[in-house]
């Protein structure tokens, strides 16, 4: 295990880290977050898999800087700017939509974006000499507790991460509040650790979203979710059908004859990291072929391959 110190050395080893995909503990404010480069698909599937989460949650990309923001999001108007000029840096995250180059993995799809600007000077500085945007869940194990010290990381993902940086404990203690800003309207998604009623004082009412934020991308449950234009279904040979623009996504490689439309193989090496990074874009560019059916293979149920058929089971629950 490598927990250190958080100075300023430790902070370039871990930036270096994060540039090169690996996984680097780091404390914020609220609370300690697994982080990993935000742009960089098999990094963030690393996160997932140290989490040992059952399924795909979204997660907070943190910025550095506030003009960071536009890169990832596009949307701007008064009350958000006045959310960040009060509230940034802080323990407030805003699900926006996204621009082009968020990964699906970092959202689970969604085409909202979490972001956030967190008040920790070892944050800020890891961030800012990474260079990217870090993609961070609080850094337990799916079902804990969430950390805010180092030694709570160490004891459930010691082994899991390749730097914990220790900077003693968080400040705040619990999460951020997250708030997603749709329609002209903001939703309180999850509260935390700036209160309702600051927020309030800022923009005037916002409407009470899900609190349940171990559910976000339950279908009905957010103003926008995730929600497949094309029909999904696990393969059978009895949906084959050579008069219907059908495609595929499968896991290793693709051995039928059949004349599919296109077909997207999420891992070669059958790797489900890859797997896993690849799985949500794949899926957005089946989806933009106009196929009357999207037909995916099943994938082992070990590791990430849980998460995956988690999320492949509710894309193809919808069409049922
Ligand atoms: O204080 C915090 O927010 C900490 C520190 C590390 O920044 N992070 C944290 O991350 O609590 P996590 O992954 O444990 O919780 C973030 C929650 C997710 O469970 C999800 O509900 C919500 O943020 N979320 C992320 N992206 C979202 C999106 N696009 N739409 C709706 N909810 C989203
Ligand atoms: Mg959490």
């Amino acid at each position: 295990m490598n927990l250190v110190k958080a100075n300023k050395e430790n902070i370039r080893h871990a930036a270096e880290i994060i540039k090169n995909g690996g996984l680097v503990a780091f404390p914020t404010e609220t609370v300690y977050g697994l982080g990993a480069d935000g742009l960089n698909p098999i990094a963030v599937a690393k996160i997932f898999e140290a989490k040992k989460r059952p399924a795909f949650n979204p997660l907070i990309l943190h910025i550095a800087d506030k003009d960071w923001l536009q890169k990832y999001s596009a949307t701007r108007n008064k009350k958000i700017d006045r959310l960040i000029y009060k509230f940034w840096p802080g323990p407030l995250t805003l699900v926006l939509p996204k621009t082009g180059i968020v990964p699906g993995i970092v959202t689970s799809g969604n085409p909202t974006v979490a972001l956030r600007m967190p008040d920790h000077p070892v944050a800020l500085q890891l961030i800012e000499e990474s260079g990217t945007p870090i993609a961070a869940p609080s850094a337990n194990k799916f079902g804990h507790l969430s950390p805010t010290e180092a030694a709570h990381v160490a004891k459930y993902l010691g082994d899991r991460v390749d730097m914990i940086l220790d900077g003693g404990k968080s400040s705040v203690g619990v999460e951020s509040t997250i708030i997603q800003f749709h329609d002209d309207e903001f939703y309180l998604l999850r509260p935390g650790g700036l209160s309702k009623e600051e927020i309030e004082n800022e923009i005037g009412e916002i409407k009470i979203g899900i609190t349940d934020s171990e559910k976000p991308n339950a279908p009905g449950q957010l103003p926008s979710h995730y929600s497949p234009q094309t029909p999904l279904k696990f393969f059978n040979k009895k949906y084959l059908d050579e008069n219907k623009k059908i495609g595929l996504l499968c896991f290793k490689e693709n051995k039928s004859p059949f004349p599919y439309l296109k077909v997207k193989i999420l891992s070669p090496d059958s790797d489900l990291r890859e797997a896993a990074a690849n799985l949500f874009s794949f899926l957005h560019e089946l989806e933009k072929e106009n196929l009357d059916l999207i037909l995916v293979e099943s994938v082992e149920e070990k590791g990430l391959g849980r998460a995956i058929m988690d999320r492949l089971r509710k894309a193809s629950n919808k069409n049922q």
